[in-house]
């Protein structure tokens, strides 16, 4: 059987605690000439794409702006159309949520773009983590979770009948290029639960006919989401055995929507530490974890699981002996992390677990539990490991999250891509114009079938 191809998409690094802001290399992550630089090496390495994530709202933490990691980022739309005018075959992926916006805007901007990069758009289509991020969108604040993903449908379904709406025809828009004549095929229509918009669509079909649609989130629903209309899938799962297990769990929800396990791409965040020798790689890695997590960082975190004031806690000193507060977490809003502690006070012992069986600080053990590096070694060894996560059906590519900005993709192209180029699992040149054949998708539909 041929191996297959590896897709790779690299991540701006948006609001994290994987960036490391501190690191001499790292520069502007505001100006254009960063966006700029991080996209040419992702296009000169032949990417798939790139990504970006949304923040909507400066994060705060014990009622104060959190400002440890890189805060505040420019509009999505407007980098990603200022890309496609200094790049000319990488795919680019704008995450934007559907519970604070509406369809019709969204699409229009979606299609403007594909026009714009001539086929290379992607929405990365979120529901957003919780209501302190939309204050500033709703009067009202939030719409309630179990409605997220019923308006996440809606909200595709009426965007995919926007893109739809214009039919060849021998009307009254011309492409020159194409010698293609197109025209709006009538009024749209559309009255769910959520929306009840009327009205015609301004702009003329796109070159992808709709912009890849990618998925971010975990939940049932969001599976069920992204396998029922969803072209790829960014997920967390970056083990072995986790990616396997995801990977089986979605492909094998695609056959009840007609689909084949193909028309949908799983790809895994992954990060990445290179060294010349394995331990030179190791020792690296383990410093940008020192670097990501600082002793400021550390305590942080720490009052997230603990859900109170640990200010006054030492990062170098044990544990806290008092047990976490159970019960919403106020201490920390606009992260996702905090949901993920269901049992904050078996998790707290788990901690003190393996601070006692490691004897670890504070500090050693926040590094030890929060997100670690994915791939570490040499080129050769990452290059084989990528590989082999792929093949092993764990994931279809990769969404690259340096941990430098601009600058952290550089030696990623120019080591760990030939590599991977030399074992035939990874394109040496763009064999198409659009995303969607970049991602080896079929073309979309030209009508959602949608019954409004
Ligand atoms: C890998 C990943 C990346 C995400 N990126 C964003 C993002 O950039 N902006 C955002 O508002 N939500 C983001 N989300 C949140 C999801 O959109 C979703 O709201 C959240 O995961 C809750 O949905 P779930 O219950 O299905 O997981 C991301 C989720 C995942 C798993």
């Amino acid at each position: 059987m041929p191996r297959k191809q590896i897709h790779l998409a690299a991540h701006f690094p948006g609001v994290n605690n994987t960036t490391v802001w501190s690191d001499p290399a790292s520069g502007s992550h505001i100006d254009f000439s960063s966006f700029q630089h991080f996209a040419e090496t992702a296009e000169r390495a032949r990417f798939d794409f790139l990504f970006l994530a949304e923040g909507l709202r400066l994060r705060e933490q014990g009622g104060e702006i959190y400002d440890l990691d890189v805060m505040g980022r420019p509009d999505t739309f407007t980098i990603l159309a200022a890309l496609a005018a200094v790049t000319d075959r990488l795919g680019l992926a704008g995450t934007i949520n559907s519970t604070f916006n509406e369809p019709y805007e969204v699409a229009r901007q979606f299609a403007s773009l594909d026009h714009l990069s001539a086929g290379r758009a992607a929405w990365n289509v979120v529901t957003s983590w919780d209501a302190f991020t939309g204050e500033n969108f709703r009067r009202g604040g939030f719409l309630p979770q179990e409605k997220r993903y019923s308006r996440a449908k809606e909200f595709l379904a009426a965007a995919f009948t926007l893109f739809d709406s214009w039919a060849p025809d021998a009307g009254i828009v011309a492409d020159k290029e194409t010698g293609e004549f197109w025209r709006p095929t009538g009024e749209f229509s559309i009255h769910t639960d959520q929306f009840a918009i009327d009205g015609r669509f301004p702009v003329p079909r796109s070159p992808q006919g709709r912009p890849v649609i990618l998925q971010a989130g975990d939940s049932e629903e969001g599976r069920e989401f992204a396998a029922s209309g969803a072209d790829a899938i960014f997920t967390r799962h970056g083990t072995l055995e986790a990616g396997q297990a995801f990977y089986a769990d979605v492909k094998g929800r695609l056959a009840k929507y007609g689909r084949d396990p193909e028309d949908l791409k799983i790809l895994p965040a992954a990060t990445f530490v290179l060294g010349d020798t394995d331990a030179e790689a190791q020792e690296r890695a383990r410093h940008v974890r020192y670097q990501q997590v600082s002793p400021a960082t550390a305590i942080k975190f720490l009052e997230q699981l603990w859900n109170r004031d640990l200010s006054d806690h030492d990062p170098d000193g044990p544990l806290p002996t008092v047990d976490p507060v159970v019960g919403e977490n106020t201490i920390s809003r606009g992260r996702a992390s905090v949901r993920m502690y269901k049992d904050p006070i078996a998790t707290a012992n788990e901690w003190r677990a393996l601070a006692e069986a490691k004897q670890l600080s504070t500090r050693e053990v926040i590094i030890e539990v929060t997100g670690r590096q994915n791939f570490i070694g040499t080129p050769q060894r990452i290059a084989e490991a990528l590989d082999e996560f792929v093949q092993a059906d764990a994931s279809d590519g990769f969404v690259l999250v340096p941990h430098v900005t601009p600058g952290g993709l550089d030696e990623f192209a120019d080591t760990v891509v030939p590599l991977l180029q030399e074992r035939g699992v990874f394109r040496t040149e763009y064999e198409g114009t659009t995303l969607r054949e970049h991602l080896g998708l079929k073309p979309a539909p030209t009508t959602s079938g949608a019954d409004f």
